[in-house]
């Protein structure tokens, strides 16, 4: 990744710190950002004084720790309104999993998730806790939650825990989350690298009937996509997100189109062309549909057709139609490979005509379809980038952030 950390520089980050075990790290990181020219406000809650002294956040970062909605001086001196409103970006680190609860339901009963509330600027958090709780029902549901109201969520790690486990749940180290946040942080003039831009991105299944009961698909969740649309609305662009069968959510400022059949998304994405600066196919469309949906249910015990056989017909190629349309800046296509992964979306990309491809390697059934983790390399005409397993959600930010550096002129053509 390029150096990028140069962008927090006259930055005011708010850092609220909650009651992890991982809160040991955060002087350093308030350190680390001071010296990349940021300005850091500290507020911790209070379970947190457990873990990290203010003493030494209030001397590393030079401003007077906040942990108290009640303290009258700390009021007087600066509000906690004018707080929210003076943070250029909120980072959480680390979110313990009743943070990540508060905040995901809007309770405003502390002094961080109250500044969170209140305030305009970007909210990052990096959660950080046992790898059971981190991979419990309640807490994947409030990510989810927190995600769709448009909180970047950074990591977590993968790796041994303080606990003694091993798993999903160390929160990303100090360099990364400054990465992750010189990442989320806006130019100068206050616009992101896709401001004036509009995304069209899908995602999820495609569906397409045998009878009124059934239907062959695949096993794609929309997570993918769902992300890159999310990190594309940060960084500033109207996004189109066109969605198959069982995608959940969206961003309220998200144009969301839903579909069933590769035939629907064909015309949605045609129809949104027209205005389309860039587009990204995320989506797993079927490359065939049954050439003869039957509107009746199909019966078993067929004497006359023991075997049955099912005619297939091909789909129409979306992300190369989209090509042929010459209406767009840049194409951005997806690919799911299971064998000689990198050599086949290579040829795919060529073949297609595509300004890149992203291929992940889905015979690897710990990341892509149906995991929060996804590994992915990008390929364009100058070169690759491989991402490391990561979360979806992170994977997403640095493909925007990526795509929006490779086809500057392009896209601002
Ligand atoms: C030693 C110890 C370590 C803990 N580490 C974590 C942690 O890493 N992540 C987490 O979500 N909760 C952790 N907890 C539990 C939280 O401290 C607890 O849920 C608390 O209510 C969080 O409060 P806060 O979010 O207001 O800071 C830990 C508790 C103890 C006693």
């Amino acid at each position: 990744m390029p150096e990028m950390t140069s962008n927090l520089s006259g930055q005011h980050i708010l850092l609220g710190i909650s009651g992890g075990i991982a809160a040991y790290k955060t002087p350093i990181l308030v350190r680390r950002l001071v010296e990349a020219g940021a300005s850091v406000q500290v507020v911790m809650t209070a379970n947190a004084h457990q873990f990290v002294t203010a003493t030494s956040l209030q001397a590393v970062s030079g401003n007077p720790v906040r942990d108290d909605l009640w303290d009258a001086g700390a009021e007087a001196a600066m509000g906690h309104i004018e707080l929210a409103r003076w943070a250029d970006q909120i980072l959480i680190a680390p979110a313990t999993a009743s943070m990540i609860a508060r905040l995901a339901t809007g309770d405003a009963s502390d002094l961080l998730s109250t500044l969170c509330l209140a305030s305009p600027a970007p909210v990052s958090i990096a959660p950080a806790m046992n790898q059971q709780m981190y991979q419990h029902p309640a807490v994947q549901r409030n990510l989810a939650s927190l995600q769709a109201d448009g909180c970047r969520i950074i990591g977590p790690d993968s790796g041994d825990q303080a606990c003694g486990d091993r798993g999903p749940g160390r929160m990303t180290e100090p360099e990364d989350l400054l990465t992750a946040l010189a990442e989320q942080s806006l130019t100068g003039d206050g616009r992101g690298p896709l401001t004036d831009c509009t995304v069209t991105v899908t995602t999820g299944p495609t569906r397409e009937a045998i009878d009124p009961v059934r239907y062959i698909s695949n096993h794609s969740s929309g997570l993918q996509g769902l992300a890159v649309a999310e990190s594309a609305r940060r960084a500033g662009a109207k996004v189109i997100l066109i969605a198959g069968p069982g995608v959940a959510g969206a961003h309220a400022e998200i144009e969301r189109r839903d579909v069933t059949t590769a035939q629907d998304m064909y015309e949605q994405v045609h129809n949104a062309l027209p205005s389309t600066d860039v587009f990204i196919g995320v989506a797993a469309v079927a490359d065939y549909r049954p050439a003869n949906a039957q509107g009746q249910k199909i019966k078993r015990h067929r004497q006359e057709e023991p075997d049955m056989r099912l005619a297939l017909v091909e789909n129409p190629d979306i992300i190369a139609s989209v090509v042929q349309s010459g209406q767009v800046k840049v194409v951005v296509g997806f690919a799911a490979e299971t064998n000689d992964t990198l050599n086949n979306a290579r040829e795919k990309r060529a073949r297609k005509g595509l300004d890149a491809i992203v291929v992940n390697d889905v015979s690897d059934h710990s990341i892509g379809f149906n995991s929060s983790n996804n590994a992915v390399t990008l390929i364009h005409e100058n070169g690759e980038i491989d991402f490391g397993i990561q979360p979806k959600t992170e994977i997403a930010e640095q493909l925007i952030y990526q795509l929006g550096a490779l086809f500057k002129n392009k896209i601002t053509l």
